[in-house]
């Protein structure tokens, strides 16, 4: 570029400066040619170094034959000149030419160099004009002048693009680099990620380096990974404490059974006690097994809300009414504070899990002889139901989990009273389901509220 863009000011700059040469040769060709044969040598010396300080060069007259008649300078009378320039005009028949050389390179013969010589500069730029009579080339007027300003003008702008240039190139080269790798490391470090991710290693962590859009990136990359380790660590946590749920059961089935089998003149009562309990087992198990398909469905976001139109109150009255033999051979109390029908547009059955749960849960949890109190009324447009017990409470650190699958404060004692420690997890996912909320507010020692708030939905 830098050469093209030189070249071509180079082109302007001779074809301006020739531009000027030309007007001033062609005036002089056209008043020397009547002169050329007629005057004396005096004559045309004194004409052609009139020219020569008017045009600012060196100015020669030849005749047709190439030979020099003038020479402003007074020395090569009488010569031949091996110009290009010249043969243009007196062989090729133009009427003009023009060109640059450059003499300390190109200076061969003796008269280039006598020319150099005279115009001791290294470029000098040859204009001819035919002298015409009588519509003959009778000769030509040769002005040679120097342009090393000019060329010299033309170098340094040469060199100085050149070398603005070459310091373009190496800062577009060194901060192509630069800004290359700012961007393709953190890529590279998030492909690598990807790779590692693939192979099922989801603790990886990419550096949150970068700007913009890639350091957006890189921090969405490293929150899905932790979000996808965390749902890892839970599915395994799921899967091998559903499996220790399970297998109790079945350990305690075996033995009974082993003894049946092993102890046929068992006595009969005893016999079938352990039946009983071989039942009771079962249907822990089928409890388990449809608490966890509860939940296998909820996590795949499989369950459907089969809506109606209900009474909220009617449901926490018909949990209440399932729920007083319990009560009653617990020897508790369970107050009933429902101010509202709290109609609404929702799943029953699901609901009536909830409070099941809940209600169950708070007699479970409060010693005999405990009071419960189960209140619910409207607020604006949400129904809240709070199950208050004066129970033995549950501490700051194991509120935190309740809602967790499997969790149990107490994994010995409510295995005691049959619990597994998914009813409030199921619970919160069937609320959050409705677009309700759930939580746990307790002190230990003096019991528990659990509060259940779900928007009043017409339908
Ligand atoms: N009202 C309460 N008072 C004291 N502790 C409670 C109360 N409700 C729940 N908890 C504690 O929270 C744990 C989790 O309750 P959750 O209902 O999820 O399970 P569970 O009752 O043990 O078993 P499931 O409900 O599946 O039969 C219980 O095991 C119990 O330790
Ligand atoms: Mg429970």
């Amino acid at each position: 570029m830098a050469a093209m863009l030189t070249d071509m000011l180079g082109n302007y700059m001779y074809k301006q400066r020739i531009g000027q040469d030309r007007i001033g040769l062609e005036k002089w060709a056209v008043q020397t040619a009547p002169y050329l044969y007629s005057a004396d040598s005096e004559e045309l010396f004194e004409r052609v170094k009139l020219a020569s300080n008017e045009l600012s060069g060196r100015v020669l007259l030849l005749d047709s034959d190439g030979k020099i008649q003038a020479d402003a300078y007074g020395e090569l009378e009488g010569m031949r000149l091996d110009l290009p320039e010249i043969a243009s005009v007196l062989v090729s028949g133009n009427t003009a030419s023009y060109g640059v050389h450059e003499m300390s390179q190109h200076a061969s013969t003796i008269l280039e160099k006598s020319i150099y010589k005279y115009l001791p500069e290294s470029w000098v730029s040859v204009s001819t004009a035919c002298l015409v009579e009588a519509a003959d080339v009778i000769g030509v007027i040769v002005l040679i002048s120097s342009v090393n300003d000019m060329m010299q003008s033309l170098y340094l702008l040469q060199s100085n693009m050149l070398m603005l240039f070459v310091i373009a190139a190496l800062v577009a080269m060194i901060s192509g680099t630069v800004l290359s790798s700012v961007i393709t490391n953190p890529l590279k470090d998030l492909m690598r990620g990807i790779q590692r991710m693939g192979k099922g290693d989801f603790s990886v962590r990419v550096p949150e380096k970068g700007s913009g859009e890639l350091f957006h990136m890189a921090q969405a990359f490293n929150s899905m990974t932790e979000r996808i380790e965390t749902l890892d660590n839970s599915r395994n946590q799921f899967v091998s404490d559903a499996s220790h749920e399970l297998k109790t059961p079945l350990a305690t089935m075996k033995i009974m059974i082993e003894s049946l089998i092993y102890q046929p003149d068992m006595e009969e009562e005893l016999r079938t006690e352990f039946l009983s309990d071989v039942n009771a087992e079962i249907d822990r198990l089928s409890a388990i097994v449809s608490d966890l398909l509860t939940l296998v469905h909820a996590d795949a976001h499989t369950i459907k809300l089969s809506r109606n139109r209900m009474s909220f109150a009617s449901v926490v009255k018909e949990v209440a009414h399932r729920l007083e033999p319990l009560i009653s051979q617990r020897e508790q109390e369970l107050e009933l504070n429902i101010q509202d029908s709290c109609d609404m547009y929702a799943d029953r059955s699901k609901l009536e899990q909830v409070v099941y749960n809940l209600m169950e849960n708070a007699v479970k949890y409060t010693h005999t002889g405990g009071k419960i109190k189960v209140s619910l009324y409207r607020d604006g447009r949400e129904a809240k139901l709070t199950v208050k017990d004066d129970g033995a409470g549950i501490s700051e650190e194991n509120l935190k989990h309740i809602f967790e699958r499997f969790y149990r404060v107490d994994r010995a004692r409510s295995r005691e009273t049959g619990g597994t420690g998914l009813g409030l997890s199921i619970s919160k996912q069937m609320v959050t389901l409705h677009s309700g909320k759930i939580y746990a507010e307790s002190e230990e020692g003096k019991g528990s509220t659990f509060t259940v708030i779900l928007p009043l939905t017409t339908g």
